[in-house]
């Protein structure tokens, strides 16, 4: 069961590794290349998830780790308590901007979201929340967006499924009010927790969504993968999140 204490220490955890992360930044990074020239890794993003790491371990001992760096990338189910941790989600946006990437952090018991953390670590926000909890900004709870449709809103995107119009992305986008790219799904999940934009369309790894996930079902979104079948937090996958009357629209309409 997850407990106030537990959001006390997760919010304690978040506020040191941003603390460190934001003085990283002032020293030379240690960048290298994972499956490419665009998908990096610095010594930060390392540093960042052994420090949630070695807290779970001594805070949870019994609970288990999806995290993206090093060896914790795969598990083989969703039961018990799991934690599931973006230690830099948008490491582009970190190394080039120095802005515009979050830490993440889901707690899942028994394949079910319980607790949801995306924190903007240079504009020091933090959105989180939890089942039945609602969802807040920092202390501020937060108001439902509205529902509202494809024709009317913004909607984030990622851009090369925008470009390739990839399972009809760039039709979708065209059919929006238009389409947003940040490089980070924590900044447009952000978006779409605050009613700036309606949906989001992405090719996402579980730690790219599942604190997301948490946060949109107090809001009452839609997500699945993007041909409407259940997200299988085993692999990457085409991503599809938006309000009820935009994602009838587009699996309806364009899939
Ligand atoms: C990436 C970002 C990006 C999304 C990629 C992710 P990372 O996360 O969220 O916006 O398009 O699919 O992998 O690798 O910077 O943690
Ligand atoms: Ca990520
Ligand atoms: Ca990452």
């Amino acid at each position: 069961m997850t407990t106030e204490k537990m959001i006390i220490e997760i919010k304690k955890w978040l506020m040191e590794a941003a603390g460190y992360i934001r003085v990283s930044l002032t020293n030379e990074l240690t960048v290298s290349q994972k499956s490419g020239r665009t998908d990096l890794v610095t010594n930060i993003d390392e540093e960042t998830q052994s420090f949630f790491i070695k807290k779970i371990n001594q805070y949870y001992p019994n609970d288990r780790i999806l995290a993206e760096e090093k060896g914790y990338d795969t598990i083989d189910s969703l039961t018990g308590r799991v934690w599931i941790i973006d230690p830099i989600d948008g490491t582009m946006n970190f190394v080039m901007e120095q802005e515009n990437f979050c830490i993440m952090i889901a707690v899942f018991e028994e394949g079910i979201g319980q607790l949801g953390f995306i924190y903007d670590v240079m504009k020091d926000e933090l959105y989180w929340g939890g089942k039945n909890r609602g969802v807040f900004l920092n202390e501020q709870k937060l108001a439902q967006p509205n529902d509202v449709s494809l024709s009317k809103g913004l909607l984030g995107m990622n851009a090369y499924m925008y470009g390739k119009n990839i399972h009809s992305a760039g039709e979708i986008g065209h059919a929006s009010m238009g389409i947003r790219v940040s490089g980070c799904a924590g900044v447009e999940l952000i978006a779409m927790l605050k009613g700036n934009h309606i949906g989001y369309i992405s090719n996402l790894s579980p730690w790219d969504y599942a604190a997301g996930l948490v946060l949109l079902d107090e809001f009452g979104f839609k997500y699945s993968n993007i041909e409407g079948k259940p997200l299988t937090f085993t692999k990457r996958e085409y991503f599809l999140a938006a309000t009820p009357t935009a994602y009838a629209e587009i699996l309806e309409n364009f899939i």
